[in-house]
């Protein structure tokens, strides 16, 4: 097979590390890839929003199967545009991306089919925002609409911090078009899990557990950035809280995008906090997650081909996922600065050397080749992954390989795989 991985990020470096591995493939591409995706791929320099562009290529080049990593291509339509031309890619179509590319959707869908979430309500005005949080007392969460890399969510402390982020929204568009619309919503109080799953359209099968650190700074404080690191399992998912998982959001997620006629085929990626009330979800994601799938490809056993495969075919059902039983942690390098401003075209020295270390596998994230050298080139540079027996050693192994390499400026938490509750 020939197969072609859409974007450039840690988590597509990952998923064409895991497919290279499969002995259905014998080509992959990426497009727009980085230093470390040339490992195993070719790079195509088309980026990875330009559907158009990626359609035209995989039609030239015979790709029998398209995996899509960001999700401005699948809410753009990449799936569907896709189809239309007979081609066969895993993810979901552009009506079901919206469970990720729109939070009034997504949050009105749980409301009608009775999935746990936070309270909320839904404005396309000013004035009748304001007027609802100053009813409140205590902190809200206001939410842009639409895709705002990560950055639409404001946790509010008191309703005068809530009106100030809803101004900020509506009034001076600070998130363009993603902020017209927004979600005010009750602030949920817990521990933060994410749970994946693949979905056929019918059947879900979950993937064994992961957790990420999305703040910048150790002792989750400071802003929210994409994912510092993430390990995987996560213990604070019991088997049994996985399967009320599965019963209580998952399937009745997937459930009622059947009935909705928006049939979900793909990764179905749900962020959860974990309340005194159980489990409720604070978003979905329509595919894979950047740090998470780096440890959960590194634990995968079972062929990724042959379950993408299953998604598209609606065979779920028929197969099952197998795991490593050691803990894989995942350090995330950032560029100094990330997630504001930070500097690119740094020289990076150490890979090889980091990567001779035990179960060591160096994911790039931004980076990019330059004659024989590797160059920072984004905010999340690297994501150190290491296997282990157990959590702590996997901590170990994945920090002493991050000790070998270096840059000038370079940012990264010592904590990761280490949570005050688990
Ligand atoms: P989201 O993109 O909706 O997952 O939000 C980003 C982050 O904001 C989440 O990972 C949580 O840390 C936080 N968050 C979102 N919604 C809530 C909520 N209702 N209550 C508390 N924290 C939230
Ligand atoms: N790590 C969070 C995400 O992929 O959205």
């Amino acid at each position: 097979m020939q197969i072609l991985v859409v974007g450039g990020g840690g988590r597509e470096h990952a998923l064409i590390w895991k497919i290279a591995q499969s002995p259905l493939v014998k080509k992959i591409f990426c497009a727009p890839g980085n230093a470390g995706t040339t490992e195993q791929a070719e790079n195509i320099s088309i980026p990875a929003d330009d559907i158009n562009a990626l359609l035209e290529f995989a039609l030239k080049n015979k790709i029998d199967l398209t995996v899509v990593g960001p999700e401005q291509a699948l809410v753009l339509g990449i799936v569907d545009l896709f189809e239309s031309k007979g081609l066969r890619i895993f993810g979901p179509s552009k009506v079901a991306a919206e469970l990720e590319g729109s939070k009034a959707f997504s949050k009105n869908l749980m409301r009608k089919y009775g999935l746990p979430t936070a309270d909320y309500e839904v404005f396309d005005a000013l004035e009748p925002a304001l007027a609802y949080v100053d009813k409140k007392s205590g902190p809200q969460v206001v939410k842009a609409d639409g895709l705002a890399a990560g950055k639409g969510v404001i946790l509010c402390d008191s309703p005068e911090e809530a009106r100030e982020a809803i101004k900020n929204m509506m009034q001076d568009k600070s998130f363009g078009a993603a902020g017209e619309r927004i979600v005010v919503e009750e602030y949920l109080v817990g521990e933060e899990i994410s749970v994946l799953a693949f979905a056929d359209g019918k059947n879900v099968l979950a993937l064994d557990s992961a957790q990420d650190h999305k703040a910048a700074y150790d002792g989750d404080r400071g802003p929210n950035t994409g994912g510092m690191g993430a390990y995987s399992p996560a213990p604070l998912l019991t088997p049994a809280l996985k399967d009320q998982v599965l019963r209580e959001i998952l399937q009745p997620a997937v459930d009622a995008m059947a009935k909705e006629d928006r049939t979900f085929r793909g990764i179905l990626y749900a962020g959860l906090m974990l309340t005194e009330k159980g489990p409720k979800t604070l978003e979905f994601n329509v595919r894979w997650g950047d740090p998470e799938t780096q440890p959960l490809l590194t634990r995968l056993k079972t062929d990724l081909i042959e379950l993408m495969n299953a998604s598209i075919d609606g065979t779920l059902d028929k197969i099952t996922a197998e795991w490593k039983k050691e803990t894989a942690v995942c350090v995330v390098m950032a560029a100094k600065g990330y997630p504001e401003a930070y500097e690119k075209g740094k020289i990076i020295s150490g890979i090889d050397s980091a990567e001779q270390g035990d179960g060591v596998k160096v994911f790039h994230a931004g980076t990019k080749p330059d004659g024989g050298k590797v160059l920072t080139n984004g905010g999340r540079v690297l994501g150190v992954t290491a296997l282990g027996a157990d959590r702590d050693s996997a901590i170990k192994n994945a920090y002493k390989a991050v000790d070998k390499i270096s840059w000038d400026g370079i940012h990264y938490r010592k904590d990761i795989g280490q949570r005050p509750s688990s």
